[in-house]
């Protein structure tokens, strides 16, 4: 019985190693594996088998049905393989230039890239330069040169995400806002400066539907003489018009951020209610989007500008509640979950 099983095996293998397409696969299949098989008999038989013998009938037996099985598994797929390619080069050798392409999937670009892409070119159109600045940053850059000093409570405002610089080091941290690149742009540049900065910001936050420990920010700067703020608010309104329609109204109220002086936070009307209170708005009828100021004369002393020459204006806006807006999204987290369902419908 064990020889009768061995030269299955062989037959079955010299015959697998000629075989030509599904067709004979499929025949090569019944022979050995099918209902009236020597094998499917044999195994059927076992129990018939004296005892002595049993055992290591049924095992080798089972073996063979496995080996022959997982064969005709390999060559099944190695023969759709060969049939694939066959399809393109034909018999002769020529290709079929008839059949249709394998499409490319098209990719796209994410959401608040495409905010980023819009909102800079919105700038560049009113003389703005767009420019970007590292994400893990010094504490001077990111709070003291704004006027931000150790212990001083504004820093309350921020939660921030150290990074271990070890003991008797500068203190870095990933930045908490865009601001810092405020600093770098003028420590570099004489004005006039006109950039904004687009990027990544950090906080050590728990997140919900309107946080993030990560997510986008947008900076802007003007730097020159006789800046004023007519101008900011010349500037922003224009802004707000061209992203949320020309019949836009905004409106400033005072604010505090340490590195301006006034402060305000810029609203614009409710572009779904037109002002009369619905839930977008929180009933208001406005909707905050954005924080701004004349820059702090000790800001521009910090970067050696001579505060009695030059003044200028500087915001900061959150990228993905501008997108959120626009588009009615009410969860942050969405933009940052890999669901493709979410992301393929910008
Ligand atoms: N950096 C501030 C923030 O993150 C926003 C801001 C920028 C305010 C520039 C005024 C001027 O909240």
């Amino acid at each position: 019985m064990i020889e009768k099983l061995a030269d299955i095996k062989s037959k079955a293998l010299d015959e697998l190693s000629s075989l030509a397409d599904f067709n004979e696969l499929e025949a090569w299949r019944v022979r050995y594996l099918g209902k009236k098989s020597e094998l499917t008999q044999i195994l059927r038989g076992v129990a018939s088998i004296p005892p002595e013998q049993r055992k290591a009938v049924g095992a080798s037996a089972n073996e063979l049905r496995a080996t022959l099985e997982d064969l005709y598994r390999e060559n099944k797929d190695a023969l759709k393989e060969r049939a694939f390619q066959d399809v393109e080069t034909t018999a002769k050798g020529y290709k079929d230039v008839s059949l249709p392409g394998r499409p490319i999937p098209l990719g796209r670009l994410h959401p608040i890239t495409q905010t980023v892409n819009e909102i800079c070119s919105i700038f560049v159109a009113l003389g703005f330069q767009v420019v970007e600045g590292p994400e893990v940053e010094w504490d001077y850059y990111n709070f003291e040169a704004l006027n931000i000093p150790p212990d001083h409570p504004a820093r309350d405002m921020w939660d921030t995400l150290w990074i271990d610089t070890g003991s008797g080091q500068r203190p870095m941290l990933l930045r908490t806002h865009t601001s810092p690149m405020q600093i770098r742009v003028m420590e570099q540049t004489q004005p006039p400066v006109r950039v904004v900065v687009p990027g990544k910001v950090y906080r050590y936050e728990a997140t919900d539907a309107t946080h993030e420990s990560m997510f986008y920010q947008l900076e802007g700067l003007a730097v020159d003489e006789y800046i004023t703020f007519a101008d900011l608010k010349g500037t922003l309104y224009e802004f707000a018009k061209r992203l949320f329609g020309e019949e836009r109204r905004v409106r400033f109220r005072c604010d505090y951020f340490p590195f301006v002086e006034p402060g305000v936070e810029m609203a614009i009307d409710c572009f779904i209610c037109g002002g009369q209170g619905c839930r977008l708005c929180s009933g208001t009828g406005w909707i905050e989007i954005l924080g701004a100021g004349m820059v702090h004369p000790d800001v521009l002393r910090r970067v050696n500008y001579d505060p009695e020459v030059y003044t200028g204006f500087a915001f900061g806006l959150g990228l993905e509640r501008i997108h959120m807006l626009r588009y009615g999204i009410e969860d942050i987290r969405l933009f940052y979950s890999n669901d493709l369902r979410f992301l393929r419908q910008f």
